[in-house]
């Protein structure tokens, strides 16, 4: 059963559809990111599933309880939710208890239960030694983990984060995803988490809903989304990709320069006569003699006429010799090919993932 539901969500503001027509199943236990650009409608929505704005239209229930909708919303404090905005705020004359305890204190709770909740999170967020040390006394990160504890202490329905992670530094930031889905797995609260950083929602999440003007146009788990990516826009978004045209002859699909069997893809409308492909740097190879086993793989010769050194891998574009396909290719840093030199790329028609 799910907790939380979206219903046709729209919010309008003037000509501008924010947030438009977003139907989305957030399960019991699950954590979602909305993941998309700036500007998308990821803040909007988080908003309105707190209650901080009403929707133009459409509904928000949770449990088949409508919480949010055009004639009339339930207050926030009246929703069971927590939510962290991007430029939280933990009080600077608190302790890290108080600061913690201070949900359960404004719920009249005993104080034998205020210290013995807030010292169970405070174990878990790691912070157990530091309870007595004020918020100038703490690094950014021990901040970001008193403003997350916080907001479970007081076991929320759904907790709500709005770009948590933007204001740490990129190693911290990395170091606070493995903390948030630990969190997660700890205490299992439903949980809607805004970013516009794939690696944050990838590392996060169970299921990624990728956003794009107000629209939602893919929701999966983030291996699907990277490996099967179903519209341009979260083919791009996620990752690097090239795209390529093809158009169907009979029970081919042809490429610039090759062709599949239209029944080796995926996902190809049968009254088509374009399509379009998408096909990551990392799952094309190239060597410099022609590879001995195909091994189902199409093998194609050219040359390379770019490379850029990254570090973890290079980055190639690859000419085909006999037509005008160029595609960018990821190696392994030892797998060195000067430009000009001549070279196979070799690509798996599984790797091409059919785009609407
Ligand atoms: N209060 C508002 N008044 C007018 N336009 C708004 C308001 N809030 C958001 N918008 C517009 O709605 C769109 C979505 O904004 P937002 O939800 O904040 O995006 P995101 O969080 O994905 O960056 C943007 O074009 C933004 O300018
Ligand atoms: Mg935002």
């Amino acid at each position: 059963m799910p907790t939380l539901r979206l219903k046709n969500l729209t919010r309008a503001y003037g000509q501008i559809r924010a947030v438009d027509n977003v139907d989305l199943d957030i399960r019991d236990g699950e954590f979602l990111s909305l993941l998309g650009p700036s500007g998308c409608g990821k803040t909007t929505t988080l908003r309105m599933i707190a209650g901080f704005i009403d929707p133009s239209g459409g509904t928000i229930e949770v449990d088949g309880r409508v919480l949010s909708s055009a004639s009339g919303s339930v207050p926030p404090e009246r929703r069971g939710m927590s939510m962290i905005f991007q430029s939280y705020a933990i009080w600077p004359n608190m302790t890290v208890a108080e600061n913690v305890g201070f949900g359960l204190v404004l719920r009249k709770l005993p104080s034998a239960e205020i210290k013995q909740r807030v010292g169970q999170v405070l174990d878990v967020v790691q912070l157990g030694t530091l309870a007595h040390r004020y918020p100038a006394e703490l690094s950014g990160g021990q901040q970001q983990r008193v403003a997350l504890a916080r907001a479970i202490v007081v076991q929320p329905s759904v907790l709500l984060l709005d770009e948590p992670l933007s204001n740490l530094d990129a190693n911290l930031r990395e170091e606070m995803r493995t903390e948030i889905r630990r969190l997660h797995e700890a205490f299992r609260i439903t949980t809607v988490y805004v970013t516009h950083d794939q690696a944050e929602a990838m590392a996060t999440s169970d299921r990624i809903a990728v956003m794009n003007r107000g629209r939602v146009e893919q929701v999966d788990a983030p291996y699907t989304i990277y490996a099967r990516p179903r519209t341009r826009f979260v083919a791009g978004f996620i990752g690097r990709t090239n795209f390529i045209e093809g158009r169907r002859d009979r029970s081919q699909i042809r490429f610039d320069g090759f062709a599949v069997d239209a029944a080796r893809l995926e996902g190809v409308d049968a009254t088509a006569s374009t399509i379009t492909a998408s096909v990551r740097p990392q799952s094309l190879s190239l060597s410099s003699e022609r590879p001995a086993d195909a091994d189902g793989r199409i093998q194609i010769p050219g040359r390379i006429v770019e490379r850029t050194f990254l570090g973890e891998h290079w980055d190639y574009v690859f000419a085909a010799a006999s037509s005008n396909l160029r595609l960018k290719v990821a190696a392994r840093p030892s797998d060195v090919f000067a430009v000009d030199t001549d070279t196979w790329l070799a690509l798996d028609p599984k790797q091409l993932v059919v785009i609407q």
